[in-house]
């Protein structure tokens, strides 16, 4: 069943609009935001292959102009070189203020070309149209829009809002396993955080089929938990920070692997470790540790905590740009379905020197 949500957000709000197949009726969607023909679409390679021909027929078939640019795939393309090149393609274009710019891809493109959006003539108006699980129930919403640079990931960012987000599930379908999982990862954070139901709907299914059989109302469980955090605090200085569960020690153990193990891989392990924390420390209730492992498990996500020394995990966690002065707000769980946040101090982590 199509779903459809809006957010609140004063003069920045926007619908996000879930329909398996939406990809198809796309174009006279887009008529409807879409003051002058123009159309500047981001993709990368590997999402062109599969995707980028149908929007740009369909865009075509529908009356607009359309200029589709296409990057490689992968992180390292969330730079400000890749932005620069991006800039003078849009400028040849002649696109104006009025013309739209256009993400297909996952999250890599839409922090790239949501930040390329924001800055481009100080903002044009941008469709986000996320590909990736992750993309469809995290990265797309929010309005958190950024590139890298070699210190670090993110660094170069802005909140800006698009105008709408189409998310069409059928795309996921050619998603690898890993990616797959990736994402829902995400979705299990949402589950532990704010949707205890989320969890259990999960716990039902058997397998990604059974899954993309429940995946609009899934997707929209997700971007309705999003929503309600970025409404209250769209700055993300405050109640959002509860959509971190699992970031703190997550980000670490990405970057001391060194990228080795996925976004999706190290913010379940750091869920994990921090459940079974906040059970050692009296937090969080006896047994949502057993309950998290097993889905994490069933989605082939890794829980142990990783061979990493506990002393370099906290030294990465003092440099997360996240954790200012030496204080940390940590995301626990009191239970599945509902976090807190826990003012502590790196130390907390001192005893998972005894898992290293
Ligand atoms: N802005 C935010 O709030 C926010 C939140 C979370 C993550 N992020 C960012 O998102 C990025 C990660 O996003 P991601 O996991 O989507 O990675 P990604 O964009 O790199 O996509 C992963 C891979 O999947 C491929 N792909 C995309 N859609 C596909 C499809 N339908 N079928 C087959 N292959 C497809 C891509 O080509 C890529 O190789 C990171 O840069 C992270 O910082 C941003
Ligand atoms: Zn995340």
């Amino acid at each position: 069943m199509a779903k459809k949500l809006q957010l609140e957000l004063g003069k920045n709000s926007y619908e996000i609009h879930i329909e398996k197949g939406l990809l198809g009726d796309l174009a006279s969607r887009l008529r409807k935001l879409c003051k002058t023909n123009k159309i500047f679409i981001i993709t990368d390679s590997v999402v062109d292959d599969l995707y980028g021909d149908i929007v740009l027929y369909r865009l075509l078939k529908e009356g607009f102009t359309p200029r589709r640019c296409v990057v490689a795939p992968g992180e390292r393309s969330k730079s400000l070189e890749q932005a620069e090149k991006i800039y003078s393609a849009m400028a040849d274009f002649n696109m104006t203020r009025d013309s739209l710019l256009l993400t297909l891809g996952g999250g890599v493109i839409g922090d790239l070309g949501g930040f390329v959006a924001a800055t481009y003539m100080r903002g044009v108006p941008l469709v986000q149209i996320p590909t990736t699980l992750l993309a469809q129930v995290d990265s797309s919403v929010g309005g958190k829009v950024a590139v890298n640079l070699q210190y670090g990931k993110n660094l170069v960012g802005l909140f800006y809002q698009p105008s709408a987000v189409f998310i069409d599930p059928l795309v996921l379908n050619t998603l690898s396993d890993k990616n797959f999982n990736n994402g829902m990862a995400e979705v299990i954070k949402y589950g532990c955080i704010k949707d205890e139901g989320v969890l259990s709907i999960l716990e039902k299914l058997h397998g990604r089929e059974q899954i993309m059989g429940r995946i609009e109302e899934i997707i929209f469980l997700c971007c309705c938990i999003k929503r309600e955090f970025v409404e209250r605090d769209e700055r993300d200085n405050g109640e959002r920070m509860l959509l971190n569960f699992g970031h703190t020690l997550g980000h670490a153990i990405e970057s001391l692997s060194c990228y080795g193990y996925s976004h999706g891989e190290s913010v379940a392990m750091g869920m994990q470790v921090i459940t079974e924390l906040g059970e050692d420390v009296g937090i969080t209730e006896p047994g949502t540790s057993g309950r998290l492992k097993k889905l994490l498990s069933s989605f082939d996500l890794p829980c142990q905590c990783p061979a990493i020394n506990g002393e370099d995990l906290c030294e990465a966690i003092r440099r997360d740009k996240k954790n200012r002065g030496g204080e940390l707000n940590l995301v626990l769980l009191r239970r599945a379905g509902k976090a807190c946040l826990h003012k502590t101090s790196v130390n907390f982590f001192d005893r998972l020197a005894k898992c290293a």
